[in-house]
Parts: C-alpha cells; sequence; structure tokens
C-alpha cells in the first residue's frame, strides 16, 4: 500500500476544511471507467441485464458513475443498513433498514461499494445477498483502508479502486456527520473539523 501524494485542494463549497485531496476527481472517473470496461467485457455476452447493488448512501455518486460507464445495461437496487456497534468500529452485526425492491434470484449482481474499511458490513451484505441465490455474485469497491486487506473478501472483490491510508476520508458520497458527499473528490478533512 502506498500514500498517494498531496495535490492541491480544489475551490469547493467548504472553505478550506478540506486539508488535503487523496484522489482527484479526473483520477476518479478514469478508474471508474477502467472497472466499468471489466464489467462491460465479463458480462457482454449476458441474456439478462446485471444487477447493482448500492448500499446507502455512501455509494451514491460511484453507482451512478460506474452504470453510466458501463457499455452494457444494468439495473439499481438500494439497500440501507445499519451496523450494530460503536461510532467508530462496526461489529459485524447489520440491520437491514431498507432491502431490495426485487429479487435477484438467477441474477448476475454486484454489489458497489464506496468504501471497505473492516470490512465486516460487506462480508455480511455478501452472506445474506448469497442466500438469495443469484446466478453470481461480484463486489466492485471504490476505495480500501488497510485494515480490509485482513478480511476474507479477496474471492468477491472483483476490483478495487484505490487503496487508501488509514485517515478517514470524505467526499464522492463520503460523509463526515452528513456533510461533504458533494463534494466531487476524496480528501481528508483538517482535524480542527472534528473539535
Ligand atoms: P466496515 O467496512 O464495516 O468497517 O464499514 C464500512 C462503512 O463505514 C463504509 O461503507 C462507510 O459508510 C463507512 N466508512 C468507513 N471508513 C470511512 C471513511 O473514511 N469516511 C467515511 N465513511 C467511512
Ligand atoms: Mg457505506
Amino acid at each position: 500500500m502506498t500514500t498517494p501524494p498531496a495535490r492541491p485542494v480544489p475551490a469547493n463549497a467548504y472553505g478550506d476544511d478540506v486539508e488535503r485531496v487523496l484522489v482527484t476527481e479526473d483520477e476518479l472517473h478514469t478508474r471508474i471507467q477502467q472497472m466499468a470496461d471489466k464489467v462491460s467485457a465479463k458480462f457482454g455476452d449476458e441474456d439478462d441485464d446485471i444487477i447493482l447493488i448500492g448500499v446507502l448512501k455512501g455509494a451514491v455518486f460511484f453507482i451512478t458513475d460506474f452504470a453510466r460507464a458501463l457499455t452494457i445495461p444494468s439495473q439499481m437496487e438500494f439497500m440501507a443498513v445499519s451496523s450494530y456497534g460503536n461510532q467508530t468500529s462496526s461489529s459485524g452485526v447489520v440491520r437491514i433498514l431498507k432491502d431490495l425492491d426485487r429479487d435477484i434470484t438467477g441474477r448476475n449482481v454486484i454489489i458497489v461499494e464506496d468504501i471497505i474499511d473492516s470490512g465486516l458490513t460487506l462480508s455480511w451484505l455478501i452472506k445474506n445477498l448469497k442466500n438469495r441465490g443469484p446466478k453470481s455474485l461480484g463486489v466492485v469497491a471504490l476505495l480500501r483502508k488497510p485494515d480490509a486487506v485482513k478480511t476474507k473478501l479477496d474471492l468477491e472483490l472483483q476490483d478495487l479502486g484505490f487503496d487508501l491510508p488509514n485517515e478517514f476520508v470524505v467526499g464522492y458520497g463520503l460523509d463526515f456527520a452528513e456533510r461533504y458527499r458533494d463534494l466531487p473528490f476524496v480528501g481528508v478533512l483538517r482535524p480542527s473539523v472534528y473539535r
């Protein structure tokens, strides 16, 4: 895992709250196109549309850009989950707040995830969705923190956008207290924002 170099912070709606940019808007879009091309190639010969599943709310920006970068038809489903645990670490015990609207039995399904931290939420989700009998189940994740490398997600993880250092990041869907999701890049907040 290499720490990406710091880049100038573009003018944005949050003044100087963002201290460093880890992934620029251009880098996000270039990488997402590469990830989408792989999925388009892999599922290009399938009869059925693939189903993309996004976990609310963090994955919303990624899933919509990813779907538009595909050259094959995809359908979109959303889930909302809450993990039991404290504020900063997830316990791996998950409650479904909003379930899928449709049956995924016999379908090619891809979980489109914003960030894998401990990986516990994703592990739970994979198990839950596998039980519904999809034809195939894969994961594309945009970002990954170092702790995730310890969890056994390798089999399902089809593609990963960027490995990040162990820092709390915001932007491109990721929030701090529901703010900063609308930033077009991924960055690190100035510590004074937390106080
Ligand atoms: P975990 O992989 O079960 O530990 O939890 C992953 C979830 O925690 C993600 O889907 C995010 O919603 C949230 N999360 C983890 N790290 C960050 C971060 O750096 N910024 C914002 N949200 C994060
Ligand atoms: Mg999330």
